[in-house]
């Protein structure tokens, strides 16, 4: 095995479901799941049973996670109702971004009303990015919104060919609009749900083959900016029941699934720093992480779940599937953590 040493990765979009949900996760077994997956800088959501829409709540997120051991932020939540937090947060070192859910998925934080939507956009006064849940139709407002108040928009986990088009137009006039993809709507096709039932089940839903094309496509021509694993865990119990909860797992086979990529000729090698580290840096204005890489051979394949999982729901949708370039060494700061 010949190792590789490349920075330590950054995922902007993860769901640690502290407080409120830790049967699913916890601060330390969803950053030792980033470790694994060679994360050493991630950023959690703020749709929690008690959603993060306070400074209060806030600030009781931040002194949960400091046993967390990779480095953490957060995305502030809004219901459409907390404007007035916005300006005691939107400066707050811990804030990277503020979370609009536009459509139904975990958690209760949900705004449909179109005027609450254009508040939130009106309010959130900061060249920190908005970063929208928005489906098809909904992706429209969200870029009308961005344009008629002049934000930085991120619009999170796109799946759709005509969400790529969306953004690959207004990327022509709006400087400040860029977008993520999951690993998750890059490999699976709708059909999957068919054999896996709840455990494929997850918002937005999985697309069909064209939106996949145009998903590694979007990739390829600048479209699309980042990766992020929309890290959802829930229990075996819960996906295999009645009315499965919508999310999955992703931190511990990003990095892989891109390598795979790369196996695959899908991608460039240099694109998976591009996509998991330099453009997330960029766009969240992520701080220098000093001495932190990661070491790993690109070249040698791995199961995944062979050695089983560090996140606490303990499955992942792509068990089984041979992947590249496992994580061997993690060094944060200096400081060698896995
Ligand atoms: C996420 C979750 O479970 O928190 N679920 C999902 O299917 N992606 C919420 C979200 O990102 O929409
Ligand atoms: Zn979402
Ligand atoms: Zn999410």
């Amino acid at each position: 095995m010949s190792l590789i040493k490349i920075p330590g990765l950054i995922d902007v979009h993860v769901h640690l479901r502290e407080p409120g949900a830790t049967l699913k996760e916890d601060f330390y077994t969803g950053s030792r799941a980033a470790i694994a997956g060679g994360f050493t800088f991630i950023i959690d959501m703020p749709n929690n049973p008690t959603p993060t829409i306070t400074l209060e709540r806030l600030e009781e997120k931040v002194e949960l996670a400091k046993k967390a051991i990779c480095d953490i932020g957060f995305h502030f939540g809004t219901n459409g109702k907390n404007i007035e937090e916005f300006e005691k947060v939107k400066n707050n070192p811990h804030v990277f971004g503020l979370k609009i859910y536009c459509n139904h998925t975990t958690g209760e934080m949900l705004i449909e009303d179109l005027e609450l939507i254009e508040k939130v956009f009106a309010g959130w006064d900061s060249n920190k990015p908005i970063l929208v849940h928005a489906e098809g139709e909904q992706l429209k407002t969200a870029l009308m919104m961005a344009e008629k108040y002049n934000r930085v928009l991120h619009v999170c986990h796109i799946s759709q060919k005509s969400e790529v088009e969306l953004v690959r137009e207004a990327k022509k006039n709006l400087q400040k609009v860029t977008a993520g993809v999951c690993p998750h709507h890059l490999y699976f096709i709708k059909d999957a749900v068919l054999k896996m039932k709840g455990y494929a089940m997850m918002k937005p839903p999985l697309g069909s083959q064209q939106d996949i094309d145009a998903l590694w496509t979007g990739l390829n021509d600048g479209t699309i900016d980042i990766v992020e694993t929309d890290h959802a865990p829930h229990t075996r119990e819960e996906k295999e029941s009645e009315k499965p909860p919508f999310g999955v797992p992703g931190l511990e086979t990003a990095l892989g699934l891109m390598y795979k990529a790369v196996y695959d000729g899908k991608i460039q090698e240099e694109d998976v720093i591009k996509f998991l580290y330099t453009n997330p840096k960029k766009i969240f204005n992520i701080p220098e992480q000093v001495d932190t890489y990661i070491e790993l051979d690109p070249t040698v394949p791995y199961i995944v779940g062979e050695n089983g999982y560090e996140t606490k729901c303990g499955w992942s949708p792509f068990e089984g599937m041979e992947l590249y370039g496992k994580v061997q060494k993690v060094f944060l700061r200096g400081k060698e953590i896995l």
